[in-house]
């Protein structure tokens, strides 16, 4: 119907950030709200679909109707995305973090006297879209986004064919976005670049939503 365009299907979507852990106190992670993608997700059941809304470690209310699972590390993400498939449509919305230690301290490390930190050996995660971009069970609609301060249209060019996706969301975070209520979006595909003007969170998840259902 007009009103419920995604009624009978599945939307994935991933929010906020990834932390991985050093020890039981300190961790690594991108900054992230969760602001973007729990908006796009509360869109996406208003517009009827059923949607699974993986989130990692954030301080905000779960949209009505979504199934929300928390998660902390970019691999508990994987599992969780996975296990959520198939689905018509997958929004990458989450900052997963880059890298994880290599061996994250059962015990909180601590000053040894010599002035010398403990060395951190970082290792490279998994690539969440780009796994889903490949995969077996792939969304036919495969969505990412990019967190970029500079040649914002290009490096999200660059990011649809490195990680398979169909569209890239260009975020242009020079600006006060993190955290904020409101983002500047280029949307790219195979097809060029779309760029929409500031707009409130709430209104980005609504217009990427309708795109969606198109
Ligand atoms: O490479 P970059 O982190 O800028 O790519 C951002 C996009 O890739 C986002 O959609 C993000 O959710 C996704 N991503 C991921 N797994 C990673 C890193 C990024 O799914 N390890």
């Amino acid at each position: 119907t007009v009103e419920r365009p995604l009624k009978g299907r599945h939307i994935l979507v991933t929010a906020g950030p990834t932390h991985e852990p050093i020890d039981p106190v300190r961790y690594i992670a991108n900054r992230s709200s969760g602001k973007q993608g729990f908006a796009i997700a509360a869109a996406a059941v208003k517009a009827g679909a059923r949607v699974t809304l993986v989130a990692g470690p954030v301080h905000l209310p779960t949209p009505a109707g979504a199934d929300r699972i928390d998660v902390e590390s970019a691999r508990e993400m994987l599992t969780a995305v996975e296990k959520a498939l198939p689905a018509d449509a997958a929004i990458m919305v989450a900052a997963v973090a880059d890298w994880r230690t290599a061996d994250a301290s059962g015990q909180k490390l601590k000053k040894d006297g010599s002035g010398k930190p403990a060395p951190l050996t970082l290792i490279e995660n998994p690539d969440i879209l780009a796994t889903l971009g490949k995969h077996g069970q792939r969304p036919s609609l495969l969505i990412g986004f990019a967190a970029e301060t500079e040649k914002v249209a290009e490096h999200a060019q660059a990011k649809l064919a490195r990680k398979g996706a169909d569209w890239i969301v260009a975020n242009d975070v020079s600006g006060d976005v993190m955290g904020g209520d409101s983002n500047s979006v280029h949307i790219v595909t195979a097809q060029g670049v779309e760029s929409w003007e500031h707009l409130p969170k709430d209104d980005v998840a609504t217009r990427i939503i309708e795109k969606v259902a198109n």
